[in-house]
């Protein structure tokens, strides 16, 4: 059978925020998105974002998740563009940390406040403009917020942080009709992860560790991420829905 996507008509009349969409991931997420009728506002600290945005279509925003007043110029630009905010794609972040014993201060602050307290002040000033019941949030984690790995100590603890913050606020956020999920990405081919990729025992022990035997593409994380807004996905809050090739749940014998 052959697959029908995307559905051009699945988020027709919704609007949605995705952050750090000017490349790598949430690019694939706001593709994602227009493709499927959504109105998208992209926003990146990178001034790319506004090529992206144009290639699509769409709205950008040049801004830092990390700046204070970050989740009301968001809300704001999105409001003012689009009257409404039906979607929060949270997924801005940072690579390349290092084993703790080499993690100075700044490096620490770094990657828990971009990775993790970030996600937590931008979703806090986005909420209340989304709609009661039917809003929704996704929020970008990672395998090694689930499962230790060696050396990227700082994001991993923040990704866990924002594991953790997609079942508290899940909880919150129920009673009200808003749906809170997260995606955690096995390694995916992106210019974050260029370096790892040109790192052999990395590349052994994720890519080749991955049952599927290849890595991913930032479209392997769009669908998930659009099937989590659907109305397919009704039933579904609180979830940290790997999306990996299967590397939690069967890491390759051959490693
Ligand atoms: N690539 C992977 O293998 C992988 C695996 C697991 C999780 N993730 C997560 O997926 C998300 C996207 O990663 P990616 O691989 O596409 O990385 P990327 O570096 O290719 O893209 C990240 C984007 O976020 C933006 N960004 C960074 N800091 C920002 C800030 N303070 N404010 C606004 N935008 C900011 C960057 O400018 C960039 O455009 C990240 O949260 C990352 O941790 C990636």
């Amino acid at each position: 059978m052959e697959a029908v996507l995307p559905d051009p008509t699945r988020f027709a009349g919704k609007a949605v925020i995705v952050s750090g969409a000017a490349r790598g991931i949430g690019e694939g997420i706001a593709e994602r998105f227009a493709a499927e009728g959504a109105k998208v506002l992209l926003v990146d600290v990178i001034p790319e974002v506004v090529e992206t945005a144009a290639r699509l279509g769409q709205v950008a925003l040049v801004k830092s998740v990390t700046d204070r007043d970050a989740g009301e110029v968001m809300a704001k630009a999105a409001l003012d563009a689009f009257g409404r905010i039906d979607i929060l794609v949270n997924n801005a972040g940072i690579g390349g940390s290092k084993r703790l014993m080499e993690s100075d201060d700044a490096l620490i602050d770094r990657f828990l406040d971009t990775n993790l307290a970030a996600v937590l002040r931008v979703t806090r000033a986005v909420v209340p403009h989304l709609p009661r019941p039917g809003g929704r949030i996704v929020n970008i984690s990672s395998i090694f917020g689930i499962t230790g790995y060696p050396g990227t100590t700082a994001y991993a603890v923040a990704k866990a942080g924002v594991a953790q913050f997609t079942r508290q606020l899940a909880g919150e956020l129920a009673p009200e009709g808003i749906l809170v999920n997260a995606v955690a990405p096995g390694l995916i081919a992106t210019p974050m992860t260029t370096g790892h990729r040109q790192n052999a025992l990395y590349t052994r022990l994720i890519v080749e560790g991955t049952p599927v035997e290849r890595m991913g593409t930032p479209a392997d994380i769009a669908g998930p991420v659009a099937f989590l807004c659907s109305e397919d996905a009704a039933f579904v809050t609180g979830v940290v829905m790997p999306v990996d090739g299967g590397f939690l749940a069967a890491r390759h014998g051959k490693i």
